[in-house]
């Protein structure tokens, strides 16, 4: 097939008096040169597809301040949430939403028809004030991320430094040896479920706040603060780093047995059974502890794992909210359970021995295993008949009476 494109050199003014539709594809700084084209541009629909460095840089958006300079013309934004990989690669292969905003309707709509044509599909976002929010669209950088992303950062590297005080440094001062090995596979494969599982209880504990705010206040008709509002939206951000962190606990589980240290003690322990000429007896409470860990370490996994399946957009638009908010809520509080119980059976009876608590220190799992056993004790009561009861009418719109609004109302009768 043979393509034949006609170019045409024209001035500003020559261009602009001959175009319904013009896509201005310059820097904002430079926009004041089009005062002088006014009464060309005057009806015409005028494409401002520019972004800022930075957000706030101007006190007013990129396309209200060109409305501004134009007043005749008619300004829409839009393509500039499209990168210029999407542009040259077409739709097929990128992102294939053109957003756009403007002031008057025909004007939206000759532009939609033009991005529909190229395969792209149009999301109006309304009137040109949205237009500061579809400039700052593409300086994003993950910001639901954050705050999940500080806390995992935090809660790693308190753990980190504990830990390598408490097994390594503690080690080498005490019984003058040298671990340090350690830190590469045993201290990892202690922090990472650590955090796993104390971000996994705070993804619930907003939940509980929330369910008790509602009981004190009596009503859900009233604002959460701003700080639970945010934990709340980030819940699913916290959700998959926990599921991220738990993956690799479970990674790095699978090499224990082939690790030289592992292998080197199992063989020194034969070894100087068959010296001593002693046979250890069979322990039953010590099989019983490991495969008990292990399934609920495994249920508990498998369950985390379908949670975050579910918070694929894929799947959770092929879910009614009844089903997606079994899954996040009912099995998610499971999930908490499984992996809670994974740690304390992990611990045994380790919690009743003095030498566990190394210079008058708890282990890491049992300082992991505070917020989840918050969560599942404010839960089992939240879930008592009469609390529930109470909290589910408020959810549905029930609201219980201020004694003193009462007075004030019978007063006023
Ligand atoms: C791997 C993984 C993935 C996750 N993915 C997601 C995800 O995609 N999306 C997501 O949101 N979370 C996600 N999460 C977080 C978590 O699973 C969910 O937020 C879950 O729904 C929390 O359950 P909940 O029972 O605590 O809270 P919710 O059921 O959300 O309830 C929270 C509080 O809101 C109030 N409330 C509830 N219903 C009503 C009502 N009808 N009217 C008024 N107030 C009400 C109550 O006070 C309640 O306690 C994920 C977690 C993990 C581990
Ligand atoms: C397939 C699933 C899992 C398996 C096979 C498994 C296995 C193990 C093993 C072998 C240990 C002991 C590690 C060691 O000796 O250092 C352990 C500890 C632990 N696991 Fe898991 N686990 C699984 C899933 C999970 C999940 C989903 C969580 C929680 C999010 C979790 C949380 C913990 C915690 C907190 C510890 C204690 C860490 C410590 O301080 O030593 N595990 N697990």
């Amino acid at each position: 097939m043979l393509c034949f494109c006609f170019v045409q050199v024209l001035s500003h003014a020559a261009a602009a008096e001959s175009s319904s539709l013009v896509f201005l594809c310059i820097h904002r700084q430079h926009y004041d040169f089009l005062e002088s084209l006014a009464p060309q541009l005057k009806g015409k629909v005028l494409v401002d597809v520019s972004n800022n460095l930075k957000k706030n840089l101007y006190p007013e958006a990129n396309a209200e301040y060109l409305q501004r300079l134009v007043p005749g013309a008619h300004v829409v934004k839009a393509f500039n949430t499209l990168s210029a990989w999407a542009l040259q690669n077409g739709p097929s292969d990128a992102n294939r939403q053109v957003f756009l905003c403007g002031n008057r309707a025909e004007a939206k709509q000759a532009v939609a028809e033009t991005a529909t044509k190229l395969g792209f599909s149009v999301l109006d976002r309304g009137s040109l004030s949205a237009a500061r929010e579809l400039e700052d669209f593409p300086l994003r950088l993950f910001p639901e991320w954050r705050l999940p992303l500080l806390i995992a950062i935090g809660l790693s590297a308190f753990f980190f430094f504990y830990l390598l005080i408490r097994d390594v440094v503690y080690t080498y001062v005490v019984q003058g040896k040298d671990i340090s090995f350690r830190i590469m596979v045993s201290l990892a494969n202690k922090v990472f479920p650590i955090v796993s599982l104390i971000m996994l209880a705070l993804c619930y504990l907003p939940g509980i706040i929330a369910a008790i705010l509602q009981l004190y206040r009596g009503t859900k008709y009233r604002r959460f603060p701003d700080w639970l509002d945010r934990w709340m939206l980030c819940r699913k951000q916290l959700g998959l780093l926990a599921l991220g962190f738990a993956s690799l606990h479970v990674f790095y589980t699978l090499v224990i047995p082939i690790r030289y240290y592992v292998r080197f003690k199992i063989g020194a322990g034969i070894i100087s059974q068959i010296k001593e000429n002693r046979t250890s007896e069979f322990d039953n409470s010590i099989a019983w502890r490991g495969d008990s860990y292990f399934s609920m370490g495994i249920l508990g996994f498998c369950l985390f794992l379908l949670l975050g399946i579910t918070s694929l957009p894929s799947v959770s638009n092929a879910l009614s909210w009844r089903e997606f908010s079994f899954i996040q809520s009912k099995l998610g509080y499971l999930t908490v359970f499984f992996c809670t119980f994974h740690a304390y059976l992990y611990g045994w009876d380790r919690f009743l021995r003095p030498s566990t608590y190394k210079w008058f220190t708890p282990p890491g799992y049992m300082l992991s295993l505070i917020v989840p056993s918050l969560v599942l004790v404010f839960k089992l009561l939240l879930l008592l008949p009469c609390v529930d009861r109470t909290l589910t009418r408020i959810r549905q719109g029930w609201e219980r009476c201020d004694p003193e609004d009462d007075s004030k109302k019978t007063l006023l009768t």
